[in-house]
């Protein structure tokens, strides 16, 4: 295992729902510290190009509109095994199949409005912490 980052958001329905708090605590009780954070609302153009391997998907429409819906909040998480950690904290896409005790089991509705997004590999997770941070963004922590 390795010390890792990855890129977290935390999406329109769970800031909607006022459990930001909530979701960071569930990053720092496993271990992971919160090293770059920011609220902001995604254009149709960032929404799309953070979700650029989806475009030819069907639902692609559906994401963007639900992402652009309202505020989110993008961190960066790190440590030890941090983008593996971090999908188990999340739990399945569909919050139906996701194991009791994980982000969407306990604050996502459905497949499309699933309270979070975490980077699925260290390729993804470079791109995706780029696009929304500049390296002065990013804190060292002890
Ligand atoms: P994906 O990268 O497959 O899931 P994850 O967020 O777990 O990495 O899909 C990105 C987002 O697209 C997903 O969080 C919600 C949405 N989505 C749908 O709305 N319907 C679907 O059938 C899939 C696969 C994804
Ligand atoms: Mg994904």
């Amino acid at each position: 295992m390795a010390v890792e980052r990855t890129l977290s958001i935390v999406k329109p329905d769970a800031v909607g729902k006022n459990v930001i708090g909530k979701i960071y605590s569930r990053f720092e009780e496993a271990g992971l510290q919160i090293v770059a954070s920011k609220m902001l609302r995604l254009s149709e153009e960032v929404a799309g190009g953070f979700y650029a391997e989806h475009r030819e998907r069907p639902f692609f429409p559906a994401l963007i509109e639900f992402m652009t819906s309202g505020p989110v909040v993008v961190q960066v998480l790190e440590g030890e095994d941090a983008i593996a950690l971090n999908r188990q904290l999340m739990g399945a896409t569909n919050p139906q199949e996701a194991e009791a005790g994980t982000i969407r089991a306990d604050f996502a509705e459905s497949i499309d409005a699933n309270a979070v997004h975490g980077s699925d590999s260290p390729a993804s997770a470079a791109r995706e912490i780029a696009y929304f941070f500049a390296a002065s963004e990013i804190c060292e922590r002890a």
